[in-house]
């Protein structure tokens, strides 16, 4: 594996290679067995946006595997200014040992790619988050055993999380239903395509599509980039919310997933929150196995 774009670029299998390492991975931090797979590599670590989870498990995942990490604020580069990416690639390419960038348009993200001469892994764009998803099945294979045969039911924004857990679930094996207000819903090109295997569908009916769901998933009404619109949305999203009619619709042994950060009494109650908050921030810790695994699979 060269880059970690999309998880549409991926095989069943590749995306199950990539869990099996992040088990073995977790299981030997815990018991003190380290793994200088990186040493002597440096990772570029590009931020347009926020981020609290995808900057501290990249840096301290680098470490752990005995390379180093740059934080390269968008703020402070000459791609802030204007700079085309195709030149920082090749600039950079020259430097690193691979890039990781959290930015708007996915189409950054495949230029960077296509023009460098290092692996690079997407952490987040407007259209996808798959280091987030890796970490999700992570999670869910941890807590039910078995990714194949579960249903994955996702309340709210049809956005990059959306996208990527579609694309993730489908791919393991899950019935994937999404739940959204309409002119909210996920990428068309991806409806189309999970609506080909028989295992997704897309509804405005919150209760309709949590139905006997075994994940229950939400995140933001507003993402980042969107903080104009959020009045609107709260208005628009009003309903999109996992609540405790929607946990009494769902498997009575359903578990609950967010992203994070979460925002307590739009997309998520804060009794359903607490009352799953081990699944929640099992789901956070494992953003820093999962994304070991693809450091290693991508730069060693
Ligand atoms: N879930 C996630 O990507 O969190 P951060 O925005 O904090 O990185
Ligand atoms: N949809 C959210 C995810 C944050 C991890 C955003 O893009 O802001």
């Amino acid at each position: 594996m060269k880059h970690l774009l999309k998880l549409m670029d991926l095989s069943e299998k590749e995306i199950t290679e990539i869990l099996n390492l992040a088990d073995q991975l977790k299981y030997e931090k815990k018991n003190g067995i380290e793994h200088h797979i990186l040493k002597g590599k440096t990772l570029g670590m590009i931020f347009e946006k926020s981020s609290t989870r995808t900057r501290v498990s990249f840096e301290v995942g680098m470490y752990d595997l005995g390379g180093t990490a740059l934080f390269l604020s968008s703020r402070d580069l000459q791609i802030g200014r204007g700079e085309p990416v195709e030149d920082t690639a090749r600039v950079l390419s020259r430097y690193l040992d691979g890039i990781m960038i959290r930015t708007f348009e996915q189409a950054e993200v495949e230029k960077l790619a296509e023009c460098g001469s290092i692996p690079i892994i997407n952490g987040l764009t407007d259209y996808c988050h798959p280091c987030q998803v890796l970490a999700d099945l992570m999670t869910i294979r941890e807590h039910k055993g078995v990714i194949k045969g579960n249903k994955l039911c996702y309340i709210g924004d049809g956005n990059n999380m959306t996208n990527s857990l579609i694309v993730g679930g489908i791919k393991m094996g899950m019935t994937v239903s999404v739940a959204c207000p309409k002119g909210y819903e996920p990428d068309a090109e991806l409806m189309k395509w999970a609506e080909a295997t028989g295992r997704f569908t897309c509804t405005d009916n919150v209760l309709e599509a949590a139905k006997d769901a075994d994940v229950l998933y939400t995140d933001v009404w507003a993402s980042m980039g969107q903080e104009g619109e959020a009045e609107e949305r709260k208005k628009i999203f009003q309903g999109y919310q996992i609540n405790s009619e929607v946990m009494a619709v769902a498997k009575s042994d359903a578990m609950v997933q967010h992203c994070l950060p979460a925002h307590r009494g739009e997309e998520i109650t804060a009794e359903v929150f607490e009352a799953h908050a081990d699944e929640l921030f099992d789901e956070a810790e494992n953003r820093l196995h999962a994304q070991k695994a693809v450091l290693v699979k991508c730069m060693s």
